[in-house]
């Protein structure tokens, strides 16, 4: 596989393939909101997001995160992955976990973390490289 930083001027490659994947899964996904969404994490100043591309050229998935500074810790949040359909349950999602991992490590961060839906599906994809559930943190919301 190959992969390619994604910053603001390759956001195209990948939102219609969002939107798409998205929509087919029930949800409400429109250019608009995706390309803002994918702008907010990509324009950052610590992104670390890339496109994973097969061999062949295809575009396969993407992934969208960036670095986060603490006093005793340098940890990267990924913000999410996303696998499109076609191409989900081969590997490719564990593979840019792993392509992921050599890229923070080199960037020093110690720590990957991130929030994922309480499911076996997930919890398995997670948990498959290496990766626990917090015991100690909670995630707070309101609603309004
Ligand atoms: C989660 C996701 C990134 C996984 O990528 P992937 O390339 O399909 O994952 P892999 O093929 O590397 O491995 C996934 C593991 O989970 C399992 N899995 C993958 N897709 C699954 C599915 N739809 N249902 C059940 N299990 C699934 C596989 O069995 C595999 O485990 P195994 O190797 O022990 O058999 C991908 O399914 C995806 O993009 N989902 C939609 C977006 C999403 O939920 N992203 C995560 C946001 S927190």
């Amino acid at each position: 596989m190959k992969y390619t930083k994604l910053d603001e001027n390759n956001i195209i490659s990948v939102v219609e393939k969002y939107v798409e994947y998205y929509n087919s899964e029930g949800g409400v996904w429109t250019i608009e909101k995706a390309t803002r969404r994918i702008r907010q994490i990509v324009t950052m100043q610590d992104s670390e997001s890339f496109v994973q591309t097969s061999e062949n050229g295809q575009i396969t998935g993407f992934l969208m995160g960036y670095y986060k500074q603490f006093d005793d810790i340098l940890l990267y949040y990924l913000e999410e992955i996303v696998v499109f359909k076609e191409f989900q349950n081969k590997g490719y999602g564990t593979e840019m976990m792993e392509h992921l991992e050599t890229i923070v490590k080199a960037n020093d961060a110690e720590h990957i973390e991130l929030i994922c839906l309480n499911d076996r599906m997930h919890n398995h994809f997670y948990e498959k490289s290496g990766y626990t559930a917090s015991k100690n943190v909670f995630l707070m919301g309101k609603h309004f």
